[in-house]
């Protein structure tokens, strides 16, 4: 195991109606106004707005709001959340919705200190060196941006898409409420289901082995399998939403990739079709992965490979490579059972910009350290999925 820190100083509040911490935090944190930021309405549906504007005049804390943060969310909506809280002098940000929400006010915090222009942070021109507090009230389990550190931000004007993290930008606080999640669409669910699973293979799948972070893994995956269908099924199941909320949290909150060199080369291509199509994220994934792992599967990491088939999916066999290609195959038709897309032509992806976005993937960063890949095998991969 490499040496590591870990260090998650964000307080999670899991369970029905924990909303009910939020004024009693913000006051105990001295919040005098706050921002409430959100999506394109989902939280007036479903109750969440008001239970977070009740809970805020409970404790008389004043607030402005910043509406229709898109998913993929886009660096002009930093922009303008900054200018906000610059001039309406916001000393706290109500993260309420899923990763989008989340990664863009975790940017407008940190670019609220900032004079330059907050890309700069994202092409690694600028570190973060102050950001306002955040907490979040989640709404969709997928991405663990509640319990870290990391955002990712999309740039339509240079169709990029990039990620920067910093300890500063960790939420303070998180509520968890799975009821929250019991209106999620089923397309949304089952992808914040495979962005889940896929935050698992890119620290599972990776070096040095290590026993406690992989049987964790293998075990939050299997947790996944089989509560994942009844999310999808009875959106309302209460405990098939805690599984999946808690699974995903503790999926990306740097817990499983402790001592770790995280893989993340699918992330990474996956990154450039969402800038480039503005797809959903775990769908992007879905379709990815089993190509992915076709592509690195050898005789160095046939092992690892069998070991996922045997441990979580309870396949047998002798030969490594049958029971490793078998559990690429279930792992592909897990993500189809969930109603997930198995090929980008279906979401109307062509092979047009493969070579351009294969270069991009490479811009800032080599990819894939449990295998690296070159330009050409990403082509491939896309080409794979096609
Ligand atoms: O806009 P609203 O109305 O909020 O609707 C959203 C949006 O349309 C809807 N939704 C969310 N909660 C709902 C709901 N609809 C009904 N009921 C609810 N309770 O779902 C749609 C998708 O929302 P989005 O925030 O985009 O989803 P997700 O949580 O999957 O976030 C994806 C973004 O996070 C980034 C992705 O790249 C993508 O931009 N990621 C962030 C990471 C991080 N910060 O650690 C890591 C991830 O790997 C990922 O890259
Ligand atoms: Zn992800």
């Amino acid at each position: 195991m490499n040496n590591f820190w870990f260090s998650v100083p964000t307080d999670i509040f899991f369970g029905k109606d924990q909303v009910t911490v939020l004024g009693k935090n913000l006051k105990k944190a001295g919040a005098e106004k706050v921002l409430l930021a959100y999506g394109h309405g989902s939280i007036k549906k479903n109750g969440v707005y008001n239970d977070i504007v009740s809970e805020l005049e409970k404790v008389s804390i004043p607030f402005v709001e910043l509406s229709g943060i898109d998913p993929n969310p886009r660096i002009s909506t930093v922009r303008e959340g900054a200018e906000i809280c610059r001039k309406e002098g916001v000393d706290y940000i109500i993260a309420a919705g899923a990763g989008s929400v989340i990664d863009c006010c975790k940017a407008i915090a940190a670019a609220r200190y900032y004079s330059g222009d907050p890309w700069d942070f994202f092409t690694r021109k600028a570190t973060i060196k102050k950001a306002l507090p955040i907490c979040t009230v989640l709404t969709l389990a997928a991405t663990g941006s509640e319990m870290n550190g990391g955002t990712v931000i999309s740039n339509p004007e240079t169709e990029e898409k990039l990620a920067t993290g910093s300890m500063k930008m960790k939420p303070k606080f998180s509520v968890l409420d799975p009821c929250y999640t019991f209106s999620v669409p089923k397309d949304q669910t089952a992808a914040g289901i495979a962005d889940i699973m896929s935050h698992i293979f890119e620290q599972y799948f990776s070096y040095p082995e290590s026993a406690v972070q992989d049987f964790m893994s293998e075990a939050i995956l299997k947790t996944i399998i089989k509560y994942g269908p009844t999310a999808i099924e009875k959106p309302d199941d209460y405990e098939a939403r805690a599984q999946i909320m808690w699974a995903g949290t503790i999926a990306l909150n740097g817990l499983l990739g402790a001592g770790k060199d995280g893989d993340w080369a699918t992330h990474l291509i996956e990154h450039e079709l969402s800038a480039k199509y503005d797809i959903t994220h775990g769908t992007g994934l879905a379709i990815l992965t089993p190509h992915w792992m076709r592509k690195v599967l050898d005789k160095d990491n046939v092992e690892k490979f069998s070991t996922y088939g045997r441990n979580v999916w309870g396949i047998e066999g002798k030969d490594p490579f049958k029971v490793a290609a078998d559990s690429i195959s279930a792992t592909s038709r897990f993500f189809s059972s969930l109603g997930i897309p198995s090929k980008l032509s279906e979401l109307g992806i062509s092979d047009d910009k493969f070579e351009e976005m294969a270069e991009s993937a490479l811009k800032y960063n080599s990819i894939g350290r449990f295998k690296c890949l070159s330009k050409s095998d990403i082509v491939e991969i896309y080409r794979n999925s096609l």
